[in-house]
């Protein structure tokens, strides 16, 4: 008996001693500085149509996240970290001041660098806005770069005593080669399956999961559901529950963003169902 309390009395020391160390590693990754990564936009040509970017930072939740009027929102209060969606604007408390232009935009949006050169936690999902296209990128930026001061001052994010040693194990800030890395070539717009994935990629993977094959919700709420069956029916069934958010006269639970998927084109919408239906049919 003795010998066990021992034992456990070493493991728990060892344990202790192995998350302080992490937290010191957290820490540090914390405040790294990270490269500029290689190709980004520098200007923005003279005209863009900015209702368009509007739209797109609806259907790409950028509203979903950092508000209809972009002055930002608590996302997440939990005792390992208090994550803030930053008020995008150049109102009191919003981040525009310090973007020197489209570039810092763009490293922010793509790369999940903020303009000092430190890494954003993973709630910015940047590994989905990864493959942006330009053409789509520089109307969002336009967008955000034309938006309407609005006063919001939220606390900033902070990692807690708890979630220092998360951030520890590397998870929480952008990789070197993540950072790094191209953006991969873009499929025109088109009513393609190949679009679709694209599109996919930007918003439906934050929920149903990398291969559309279903997953938990971030945040909560029920399961996102395998998306081959959706694929497979009409269109015009696959619009309603889009736009609508009524699945085969089920109503779906308002976590499916359909209110910001309503601006999508039927192009884009015909896309993502010919991507749908190349999906494997999951077990039922
Ligand atoms: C799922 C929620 C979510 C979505 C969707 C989202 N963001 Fe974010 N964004 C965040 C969070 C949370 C942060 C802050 C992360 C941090 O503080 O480490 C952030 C940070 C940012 C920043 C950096 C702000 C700063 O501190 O300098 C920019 C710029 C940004 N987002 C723009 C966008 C744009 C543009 C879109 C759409 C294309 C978008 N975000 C979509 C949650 C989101
Ligand atoms: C923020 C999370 C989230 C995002 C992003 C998201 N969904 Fe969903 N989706 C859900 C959830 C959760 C459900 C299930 C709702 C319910 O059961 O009431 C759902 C349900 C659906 C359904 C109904 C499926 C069925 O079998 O009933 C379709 C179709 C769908 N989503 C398509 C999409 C597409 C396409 C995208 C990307 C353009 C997308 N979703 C993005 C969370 C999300």
């Amino acid at each position: 008996m003795r010998k066990l309390i021992k034992i456990l009395g070493v493991a728990g020391i060892l344990a202790t001693l192995f998350l302080i160390a992490m937290g010191f590693r957290g820490r540090s990754i914390a405040a790294s500085v990270y490269e500029t990564p290689g190709r980004l936009l520098e200007s923005l040509p003279d005209s863009v149509d900015l209702a368009e970017g509007a739209r797109l930072a609806t259907t790409t939740g950028c509203h979903g996240c950092h508000g209809k009027d972009l002055s930002g929102e608590i996302f997440i209060d939990a005792p390992p970290f208090l994550v803030v969606a930053p008020n995008l604007t150049s109102g009191a408390g919003g981040v525009a001041g310090a973007y020197r232009g489209p570039a810092d935009w763009d490293r922010a949006i793509r790369y999940r660098i903020r303009p000092d050169g430190r890494g954003l936690l993973p709630m910015m999902p940047s590994e989905n806005y990864h493959r942006m296209s330009d053409e789509e990128l520089t109307k969002i930026i336009a967008y955000l770069m034309a938006a309407p001061a609005v006063a919001n001052d939220l606390p900033q994010t902070q990692l807690r005593a708890m979630g220092l040693p998360i951030a520890g194990f590397g998870v929480l800030h952008p990789r070197r080669e993540q950072a790094d890395a191209p953006s991969g070539p873009t499929p025109p717009p088109s009513p393609t399956a190949d679009y679709g994935a694209y599109l996919s990629g930007l918003t439906c993977v934050e929920c149903h999961g990398d291969d559309l094959q279903g997953g938990p919700t971030p945040g909560g709420g029920p399961k996102a559901p395998a998306l081959g069956s959706a694929g497979r029916w009409p269109f015009d069934a696959f619009v309603t529950a889009m736009r609508e958010g009524v699945a085969l006269g089920r109503t779906l639970d308002p976590v499916m963003p359909f209110e910001d998927f309503e601006a999508m084109t039927d192009l884009e919408l015909e896309a993502l169902h010919r991507y749908l239906a190349t999906l494997e049919l999951g077990a039922p």
